[in-house]
């Protein structure tokens, strides 16, 4: 097959910037090229050299814009499209008025396979090349996302969603089934293409001991699947699970119990946590994953992303979509800069595009696959211009160096930004300027 060189300026991280000035941690050219065959990135650099190792590539002219590896988003729920921004309430009272009824319709496999096919399109429109999700607790509605994934060859780890109490018969399975479903989808999908599995329980709440038991035992029949699940995310939320759960330490220790926590398993929230939860996270090697337009949404509460890093914890940061309110992973920079500016803490700009890209690849277990624009990882990449709107045209043409356009991007861009998405080297925009 030809390949196709992009032209454009790159931006690739080759480790976590500690600061601005930290230009190991990253290339940046401005004359720069990625070169794209058979759905892998076979080169990048200057374009001068790339152009000279394929001159019979098709060139695509980017320029002024910038080319960087996809975005990663570590936690969002396919099933919760229909629900972003629904009025008024806190986690649990949004669960029972707006999320399980909207998942109920995923029962429907017509329904979730047109739902699958627009929140493909969403992701890829707003930049997001990997995505890890919650599926509802229907086998079908994690078929409809696979299938729509595998057509488009997209990077995608998801789960059927456990749970078998507290919530509606409609969205509700049992230990059984659960077992019986995630075991049918792990062999169908896991290492299919891009595809794997993550074995998700919803949150302790909505799953009987005996159910935690079988996810436990998924999760040590299939190690190499990712768990996905939330921890500590709401006050009224971890007080209910302490009821449930009176024998557990805490809430974390819920899941440790059953043999949940290692360094595949990804925690949503993780904003009220106890010393000893820290130090297990720590030890074990778990992602908590940080929402900031989700938390500020729904009250939930400022992640304490010094903390946990001080620690040596790595956070992945996803848009938690449909209490997240924006797919965009710049808006989630955007909160999440802000969230942290209001406990005196800071996110440059340089770690914020490194988090969303590389960081949570790393977080995934994937970074010798996505995440950079480095020769031999798959070609996810997008081609972002931060001068996408009047306000940040003004603004970017007073920027003296990189990071203050980025920043401009990072606080003001979304989806209006991304002039081309590309997955496994194929452009899912009809303009490719
Ligand atoms: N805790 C359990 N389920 C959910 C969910 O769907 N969204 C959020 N934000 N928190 C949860
Ligand atoms: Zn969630």
């Amino acid at each position: 097959m030809a390949s196709t060189l992009l032209r454009g300026r790159t931006l690739t991280f080759h480790s976590e910037p500690t600061d601005g000035e930290d230009t190991k941690a990253y290339t940046y050219i401005e004359d720069g090229a990625v070169l794209m065959a058979d759905g892998i990135i076979a080169a990048s650099g200057t374009y001068a050299d790339v152009a000279k190792s394929d001159p019979a590539a098709n060139v695509i002219d980017h320029r002024p814009h910038m080319l960087m590896a996809g975005f990663i988003d570590t936690h969002i729920h396919f099933p919760q499209v229909l629900i972003v921004a629904s009025w008024g309430s806190q986690l649990l009272d949004w669960l029972n008025s707006y999320t399980f009824p909207a998942e109920a319709e995923y029962a429907n496999a017509q329904h979730a396979r047109a739902m699958a096919g627009r929140f493909c399109d969403l992701l890829t429109s707003h930049g997001t090349t990997t995505a890890v999700a919650f599926c509802s607790s229907h086998k079908a509605s994690a078929e409809a996302l696979f299938s729509e994934a595998r057509v488009r060859d997209m990077r995608m780890i998801a789960g059927k969603t456990m749970m078998d109490r507290n919530a509606p018969d409609t969205v509700l399975d049992t230990p059984q089934s659960s077992y019986d479903d995630s075991k049918t989808l792990i062999a169908d999908w896991h290492g299919t293409g891009r595809l794997s599995y993550a074995i998700t329980p919803r949150f302790a709440i909505t799953s009987t001991p005996e159910q935690m038991e079988m996810a436990g035992t998924l999760a040590s029949e299939h190690p190499d699947c990712h768990i996905q699940t939330h921890l500590s995310e709401n006050h009224d939320e971890i007080a209910f699970t302490a009821e449930l759960y009176p024998k557990a330490r805490d809430y974390l220790d819920v899941y440790e119990t059953y043999g949940l926590v290692s360094d595949r398993t990804l925690l949503g929230h993780a904003i009220h946590l106890t010393g000893r939860e820290i130090d297990a996270i720590a030890e074990t090697g778990a992602h908590p994953v940080f929402c900031p337009t989700s938390n500020l949404f729904l009250g939930s509460g400022l992640f304490d992303d010094a903390g946990l890093r001080g620690k040596g914890i790595h956070s992945g940061i996803a848009t938690d979509i449909g209490a997240g309110t924006s797919y965009s992973m710049l808006q989630t920079l955007n909160e999440g800069y802000k969230i942290l500016q209001l406990q005196n803490q800071k996110l440059h700009t340089l770690r914020a595009f490194h988090w969303i890209t590389r960081g949570n690849a790393e977080v995934l277990g994937l970074v010798d696959r996505i995440g950079t624009l480095d020769a031999g990882t798959e070609a996810d990449v997008v081609v972002l211009d931060p001068k996408a709107t009047p306000a940040m045209s003004l603004r970017v043409d007073r920027a003296d160096t990189l990071a203050e356009e980025l920043f401009a991007l990072q606080m003001m861009g979304d989806d209006r930004s991304l002039v081309q998405t590309y997955v496994a080297g194929t452009p899912q925009k009809a303009s490719t300027q």
